[in-house]
């Protein structure tokens, strides 16, 4: 059994990668300094594959901690790594918090990486790179635009300092850039789990469907769209974390065509937020408050994916629909509010 390091793996993506990893043989340590998750859902993932993931509690930012960690076990052969501050609007309003975070602890891994002659990382960067893109679907070649906020500046950055990485070293990495991650395991053990008022779009959506919040507001209806909200690329965790097992098998395997690789993780079709909402609605029987209101600074009007490269080159494609994505969410909210976590 190939043993995995997974940093970030108690969050929300990070979470449901260890459970496809356990599943597909692999022995996973996990690192995470529970910044924004927490350790019981170690727990959950236990519950969920019957297999307890060794867990580190450590901040990669500890450049001698991360050192000490990978010389104590030099059998990882390879990293997947999640560990990062991921709130587009905090990010603006904290710049150097996020600079500081998301770089520092990717450089201390690439250094610990090589010298452990550790060579495989899968890196978890967005779509937020491309801006608003002039052509769509939007395919791995389209520019990268001047970042929107700090956050996304941080994912282009360290793109950049992997991809020098990889040419004056041994690594190989490859960036998966995920489009819109929603939803929860099918069991509804582990899921989406936001700190104080959401910033996502679904997190909100279910917790005005059970009633935490009072009215889910809906970001401008003025956007060149078919029914003039903005447009995304809403993709299920799951199908999300098993490209990351995919991935991993790809550099293993030696079947990289260059050390340095991309790969846009979606489903290759746009929703509308008004689109969401009646799936939600429709799926789980029930009906959401919700008013429209001014569009969100730093929004974007439409993105979704070509994944022709991801699913002709990589061998992989998404299995799950809109609305399973959307009855998962709402198992998972239900879950929560019985206090499956307390
Ligand atoms: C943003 C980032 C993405 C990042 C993700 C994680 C950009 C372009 N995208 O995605 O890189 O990985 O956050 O946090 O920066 N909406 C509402 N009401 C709400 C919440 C959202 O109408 O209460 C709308 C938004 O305007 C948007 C859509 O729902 O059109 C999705 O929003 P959200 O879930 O926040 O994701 P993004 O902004 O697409």
């Amino acid at each position: 059994m190939a043993k995995i390091l997974v940093t970030g793996g108690t969050g929300y993506i990070g979470s449901h990668t260890v459970v496809e990893l356990q599943q597909s043989g692999y022995d996973v340590v996990i690192i995470d300094n529970l910044a924004n998750s927490s350790e019981k859902i170690v727990e959950q993932i236990t519950k969920i594959t019957g297999i307890k993931p060794e867990f580190h509690k450590m901040d990669l930012c500890d450049r001698n901690k991360l050192f000490t960690f990978f010389e104590n076990n030099k059998d990882i052969k390879g990293v997947i790594h999640f560990a990062a501050y991921k709130a587009v609007g905090e990010s603006a309003e904290f710049p150097l918090k996020y600079y500081y975070n998301n770089l520092f602890s990717l450089v201390n891994l690439l250094e610990a990486m090589q010298k452990a002659e550790c060579n495989n990382l899968v890196f978890s960067s967005s779509c937020t790179i491309y801006g608003q893109p002039e052509e769509l679907p939007v395919s791995e070649n389209a520019p990268i635009q001047q970042a929107m906020s700090p956050y996304g500046n941080t994912k282009q950055i360290s793109e950049e300092i992997i991809v020098d990485q990889t040419k004056t070293s041994s690594l190989h990495a490859i960036a998966l850039r995920y489009f819109n991650p929603i939803g929860a395991h099918k069991t509804a053990l582990i899921g989406e789990l936001p700190l104080g008022v959401p910033n996502n779009l679904i997190p909100f959506v279910t917790q005005t469907a059970i009633g935490k919040r009072e009215k889910l507001r809906v970001f401008g209806n003025d956007y060149n769209t078919p029914d003039g909200t903005a447009v995304r690329d809403y993709i299920h965790v799951v199908d999300l974390a098993k490209a990351h097992v995919v991935a991993l098998e790809r550099m293993s395997s030696k079947k990289s065509e260059s050390k340095f690789e991309a790969f846009n993780i979606g489903t290759g079709n746009g929703n509308s937020v008004l689109d969401v909402i009646l799936t939600f609605e429709k799926v789980n029987n029930l009906k959401v408050n919700y008013e429209i209101v001014e569009r969100r600074a730093g929004d974007v009007e439409q993105v979704w994916a070509n994944t022709d490269k991801a699913n002709k080159v990589l061998g992989w494609k998404t299995e799950l629909g809109l609305d399973v994505a959307l009855q998962s969410a709402w198992n998972w909210e239900k879950n929560l509010e019985k206090g499956i976590l307390e």
